[in-house]
């Protein structure tokens, strides 16, 4: 099964043998394709609509291994624990649906978690460093015209995030990400925007010296990766 750019970054990451979790799983390419590929033995999909879980069903039906797969009409997590998943998955969804789901969820701290948010990333990586989770990689997927962020995170402490890192993710040397330079210019150019519009209103809004400090960093940020890279 030939998944999207984005669904086959999650699935890269996805650990050989995993008992794999996947939330909010829609068509459920994901646990098919990884079946059908022998990277796990068997998979949780879950979703809270019964249409899209339908949709799953019968993916896994056609793909002939409906078998290996627990179909579940449940919201989030819940119904689940450590004992029945050691990899989560959660695309495909917003960054504040996202950190709702873990914080009903606790044990997700013992687990490997492939988080991939369309929305309010800058909230999610908050809630994540906030909430005793360590965002341990960061992968960059273009699909289309978009670029897409895949956050893998496990139960840890880092040191305290700065403002554009809650934005920009976290970039360290020597990593490789071919797609961050263009991350950035694509962050940049909305936040410069959202500045824009804030200094035409005639009463500056309250946030407006933190959009400054925002940007600056993200410029800051933009200039040490590129100087990383010479
Ligand atoms: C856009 S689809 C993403 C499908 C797939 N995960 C992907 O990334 O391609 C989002 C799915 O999440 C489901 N969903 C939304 N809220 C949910 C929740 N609280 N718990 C479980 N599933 C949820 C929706 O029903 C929908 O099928």
């Amino acid at each position: 099964m030939d998944l999207s750019p984005r669904l086959a970054a999650i699935a890269a990451q996805v650990p050989q043998g995993s008992r794999l979790a996947d939330i909010g799983t829609d068509h459920a390419y994901l646990p098919v394709a990884l079946l059908l590929d022998g990277t796990i033995p068997s998979a949780v999909a879950s979703d809270v609509n019964r249409g899209p879980l339908e949709r799953g069903r019968l993916t896994a039906q056609q793909a002939g291994v409906e078998e290996n797969i627990d179909f579940r009409l449940t919201d989030g997590l819940r119904g689940l624990d450590e004992s029945q998943a050691d990899t989560v998955v959660i695309a495909g969804m917003g960054g504040e649906l996202i950190a709702r789901i873990l914080s009903e969820a606790p044990w997700t701290r013992e687990v490997l978690l492939l988080l991939q948010p369309m929305t309010a990333q800058p909230e999610l990586r908050r809630w994540l460093t906030e909430n005793g989770y360590r965002i341990q990689r960061e992968t960059i997927v273009c699909e289309g015209e978009k670029l897409y962020i895949v956050l893998a995170a496990c139960g840890g402490q880092d040191t305290p995030y700065a403002l554009a890192e809650f934005w920009a993710g976290r970039q360290r040397r020597g990593e490789s990400a071919p797609l961050r330079l263009a991350y950035l210019d694509d962050l940049l150019a909305r936040r410069k925007r959202a500045l824009a519009g804030m200094e035409r209103s005639a009463h500056p809004p309250e946030g407006i010296e933190t959009e400054r400090q925002l940007l600056a960093q993200l410029e800051q940020m933009r200039e040490e990766w590129i100087t990383w890279q010479q």
